[in-house]
Order: C-alpha cells, then sequence, then structure tokens
C-alpha cells in the first residue's frame, strides 16, 4: 500500500469538492489502486470562513508551509497566474509532483512549468484544467496516442452555456451569470467566461496536447453580443447559439477560433444544455468521437482532479516496486 500526502492549495469551489470527494472515495481508491491518499495540508486566505467537511486543524495561510512541509503532490486550485505559478514553481522546485485545474496559468506558462517538471523529475497532472469532469485531456494523451488528430471542436465552456441555455428560457443575461457565479461554475473574475478567454484558455491547452505544431492563429470573441432577439430568431429555424471553440491543424499551424454560432438542430453540440461541455474530435483513424459531460462545478471537476492524484500515486508507486526489485 503506498500512502500519498497530499498539500491542497485553494479549497474553495474545486478544493471543497476534493475534500468531500475524498472523505467519500478514499477507501474504493485504497482497495482498487491500492494508494492511501491522505491530505496534509489546505492553503487559504480565510481560516475563518466556514467550510464543509473540512478538519479545521489541516488549514494555514502560509504557501511556504504547505508546500515545505513533506507530502507528495501539490494540488494547486487556488487560480489566476501570479500567486498560483509562484506556488506551482516552488513546488516543483521541491521536486514535489503537482497536479492543477488551472487553464489560465497552463494557457500563460505552460511550457515553462513543463521544461521545469521534467528537469526536476516531476509530473503536473492537468486533466481538470479542460472541459471539469469530462476526461478529454486523458483521451488526447492516451486514448488517441496512436492517431493523428486533425481537429477539436466544441462547447468548453460551462458558463457561457449556462447562461446561452437559460436566456432560451427567457432568463435574462445578468440573472443567468448570477446563478452559474452561485453554483461555483464562473471564474472569480467572470469576464474571462463571456468575454471568451476561458475558453480560448482551454483550446491553447488543447493544441499544445492534440497537434505538435504551434497556435498561428486566434480569433476569441464572447457572448455579450448574444441578444434575446438573436436566440429568438435563431430558435424560429429550429436553431440554437452555442459558444463554439475549435482547434484545427492548417498547413502553417493551429487554428484557435471561439465565437457564438448559430448551430442547427442535428449538430451534436445543438443539444448541450446547462453547464454542460461537449467536444468533437476528429482524427485519421477514429474519425469522429464525441465527448460529453459536466465541465465545471464543484464534484465534475473534483473527479478529474482525483484521477490525476490516483494516476501519479500509482506511477511513483510503480517505479518504487521497480527499485526495491532493481
Ligand atoms: P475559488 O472557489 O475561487 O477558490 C479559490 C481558493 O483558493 C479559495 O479557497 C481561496 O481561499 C484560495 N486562494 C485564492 N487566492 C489565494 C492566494 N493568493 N493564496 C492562498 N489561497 C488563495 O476557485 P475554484 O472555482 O475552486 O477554481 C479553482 C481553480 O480551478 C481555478 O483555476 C479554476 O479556473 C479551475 N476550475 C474551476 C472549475 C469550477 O467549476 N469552479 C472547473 C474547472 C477548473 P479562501 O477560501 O480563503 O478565499
Ligand atoms: N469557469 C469555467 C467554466 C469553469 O464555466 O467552464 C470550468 O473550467
Amino acid at each position: 500500500m503506498k500512502r500519498v500526502r497530499i498539500a491542497l492549495l485553494g479549497c474553495g469551489t474545486v478544493g471543497s469538492g476534493l475534500v468531500e470527494l475524498l472523505a467519500r472515495e478514499r477507501r474504493r481508491i485504497l482497495a482498487r489502486h491500492d494508494v492511501h491518499l491522505v491530505i496534509e495540508r489546505i492553503l487559504v486566505r480565510d481560516v475563518a470562513k466556514a467550510r464543509r467537511y473540512v478538519d479545521r486543524r489541516l488549514l494555514t495561510t502560509s504557501a511556504v508551509e504547505a508546500i515545505d512541509r513533506e507530502c507528495d503532490v501539490v494540488v494547486e486550485l487556488v487560480g489566476g497566474v501570479h500567486a498560483a505559478g509562484a506556488y506551482v514553481r516552488r513546488a516543483i522546485a521541491q521536486r514535489r509532483d503537482v497536479v492543477t485545474a488551472n487553464k489560465a496559468l497552463l494557457a500563460a506558462c505552460g511550457a515553462e512549468l513543463f521544461a521545469d517538471a521534467r528537469a526536476a523529475g516531476v509530473s503536473i497532472g492537468f486533466d481538470a484544467s479542460v472541459c471539469g469532469g469530462v476526461p478529454l485531456i486523458n483521451v488526447l494523451q492516451r486514448g488517441l496516442a496512436g492517431d493523428s488528430v486533425e481537429s477539436v471542436r466544441g462547447i468548453v465552456n460551462g458558463t457561457c452555456n449556462f447562461i446561452l441555455t437559460r436566456m432560451e428560457d427567457g432568463m435574462t443575461f445578468v440573472d443567468a451569470l448570477r446563478i452559474a457565479q452561485e453554483r461555483g461554475f464562473a471564474e472569480a473574475e467572470p469576464e474571462f467566461d463571456v468575454d471568451g478567454w476561458d475558453a480560448a484558455q482551454k483550446m491553447r491547452i488543447v493544441a499544445a496536447v492534440a497537434f505538435d505544431r504551434p497556435v498561428v492563429e486566434e480569433h476569441v470573441s464572447g457572448i455579450r453580443n448574444v441578444t434575446p432577439e438573436w436566440i429568438g430568431r435563431a430558435r424560429l429555424g429550429g436553431n440554437v447559439i452555442r459558444l463554439v471553440a475549435s482547434a484545427k491543424l492548417t498547413p502553417f499551424g493551429v487554428a484557435i477560433r471561439v465565437e457564438p454560432r448559430e448551430l442547427d438542430a442535428n449538430d451534436p453540440l445543438a443539444c448541450v444544455r446547462e453547464e454542460n461541455n461537449a467536444v468533437v474530435i476528429r482524427s485519421r483513424a477514429v474519425g469522429e468521437l464525441t465527448l460529453t459531460g459536466k465541465g465545471a462545478g464543484a464534484m465534475p471537476t473534483a473527479a478529474a482532479v482525483l484521477a490525476d492524484v490516483i494516476a501519479i500515486g500509482t506511477a511513483t508507486a510503480a517505479v518504487r516496486a521497480q527499485e526495491a526489485i532493481a
């Protein structure tokens, strides 16, 4: 049995979901994967805040204490680029494996962080950074490792999809955004969602995983110009409006587009509602593959984070077993 000690950085929507999910799944994970997962420290800004399922003795406001204390995996769920980047760099320097759901950080400085991690001999799990509970990164990295991906197209922002489908039901943009914020789907700065930047960051990560080519073109527009009138006109023709993100291989490199589009009812993305995401991957041998599921929210995202922690835990256990045999 391998004991994996976790330093959890951030205990907001996703972090508290992880604490709850781990409490629920710990025994099954031990029985199935032979890995005993233990949270050693939890970094927050405010230790006085009420937090369900959290052992308050684990809370700290000191990142140094959380990261430098003996642990195996640092799980970064703080969000943003500046502080989170400093924490991840420190974790790598301390030779900790890292799991993150932070697409803003990876889109801004992923190449540098992955190079640092390689040099330090540690890994970075990031499946939760794109499409929450939908295992898109896993499918691109492992399931399609034997095939050439040509394009990825989908709904990758839960907040925008929630707003657009609620607007179809007559709700205002402002009310729908407020509910998405209350349910924990939206970013701390929701402009990243509604202006398309969160989706663009995710597509940059997808492009880096799916194609071994640079991004040469990026067009990003969000959903602020989607009016109830446009939604109503589309509906008369049997169509819906969705924020569609795509990454496509061109002769020059990868082209990324994020924009609201009118989709007809036969499009596999048209029936995707609320905070759900859906992605259509086109590859040469497999053809078209569609993944769909919850793209945001505490538990779906925590499940993706936990899967990465288990993968790291079982991989390091296997390496140690080989070393013991050798
Ligand atoms: P959140 O609810 O805002 O939680 C952030 C947590 O980090 C809070 O516990 C906060 O402490 C702590 N924190 C923030 N700044 C800090 C700092 N400088 N130092 C120490 N602690 C700090 O965020 P979230 O929604 O869980 O998102 C976390 C990450 O997951 C983000 O990168 C986000 O993009 C990504 N993500 C979110 C979702 C989702 O559905 N929410 C889905 C996929 C990916 P306090 O609690 O004391 O304020
Ligand atoms: N704000 C993001 C969304 C969270 O709404 O999709 C999941 O990455």
